[in-house]
């Protein structure tokens, strides 16, 4: 069974005066298997948010069928076992973090005795327990991510689906929401999460999906990710003069004490070796460099 199956997803907004249509996701077709990290990247506008609505059955489908653990999401069945932290979370401002979770906590039905434990439990987990006291509207924005994520796991869900849960933290933070996410996965659980921090992307998750204005692009482990036509390839070597590979043409940088030489393709890697062994350099590495998330996603998005 899967955690999530995606089949021919398409969603059509009418928007302005007169109604016009708007294909916000096209034919979207994605399997989430269970124990997974799935990253859900793309631009701005891509239809990420919109999927991920549809998943947790805020918005229903114009075509298609979303399946979670096999239950249709237009069952409310297929929400028992799901944590979900929206884009935009609405927040009741006035209450105090650990009254959110608690209200959060009474509307999944958990009882008291278990709810408490759970709730100081989520509270240690996102650390937020120094602020637990403290009214939302006072919260900072990483702040009410954190107290989101807390939100959306508090009914210890099986499947745990993130709209931009690294959005408005800093370093510190994101590192910790990555944290909890791999934690979720050592524990059996999957996870979905959308966002345009594309290294936290590529830190943590085992698949991915990218997706451009409505339509998956690229799906799959980031080392199945179809390379552009070039692959580069850095050689590093020393005891080479810069000026001479250079004129061997040859684009060559120092940097710490080596020489550092880029190339495009592996006949001219081959040339660029035999140059520096001719010139009695040495060579201390050749590495191929693996097309970044980054550039993956620069090219597919053009
Ligand atoms: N309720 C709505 N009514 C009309 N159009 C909508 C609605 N919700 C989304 N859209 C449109 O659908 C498209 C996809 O939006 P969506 O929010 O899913 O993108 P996204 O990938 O989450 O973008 P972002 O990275 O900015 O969050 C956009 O063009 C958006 O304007
Ligand atoms: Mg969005």
């Amino acid at each position: 069974m899967s955690a999530i199956q995606v089949e021919n997803f398409s969603k059509e907004f009418r928007v302005g005066f007169q109604m016009r249509r708007l294909m916000a996701v096209k034919d979207l077709s994605f399997t989430v298997e269970e124990g997974e990290i799935f990253g859900f990247i793309g631009p701005n506008g891509a239809g990420k948010t919109t999927t991920l609505k549809a998943l947790v059955g805020l918005l229903s489908p114009t075509r298609g069928r979303l399946l979670i653990f096999d239950r249709d999401v237009r069952q409310a069945a297929s929400r028992q076992t799901l944590g979900f932290l929206p884009e935009e979370p609405y927040f009741y401002r006035y209450l105090k973090g650990r009254e959110f979770l608690d209200f959060c906590g009474q509307f999944f039905g958990l009882p008291f005795p278990f709810r408490r434990r759970r709730i100081e439990e989520m509270l240690d987990l996102v650390g937020m327990k120094e602020a637990a006291d403290l009214p939302l509207r006072k919260y900072s924005k990483g702040m009410l991510q954190r107290i989101g994520l807390a939100q959306a796991l508090i009914n210890d869900p099986n499947l745990v689906i993130l709209d931009e849960p690294m959005s408005g933290l800093d370093p510190v933070g994101r590192s910790q929401i990555r944290r909890i996410i791999l934690q979720l996965k050592e524990q059996g659980k999957t996870v979905l999460f959308s966002s345009h921090i594309l290294s936290d992307v590529e830190m943590i998750c085992d698949r991915v999906a990218l997706i451009v204005r409505g339509e998956l692009r690229q799906l799959g482990a980031l080392s199945s990710f179809t390379p552009g036509q070039t692959r580069r390839i850095e050689i590093a070597a020393d005891r080479v003069d810069v000026e001479r590979m250079r004129q061997a043409g040859f684009p060559a940088v120092e940097r710490d004490g080596a020489l550092f030489i880029q190339v495009e393709s592996e006949d001219s890697r081959d040339r660029a070796i035999a140059e520096v062994l001719a010139q009695k350099g040495r060579i201390l590495s050749v590495v191929p460099q693996r097309e970044s998330l980054e550039e993956v996603f620069a090219r597919e998005i053009r």
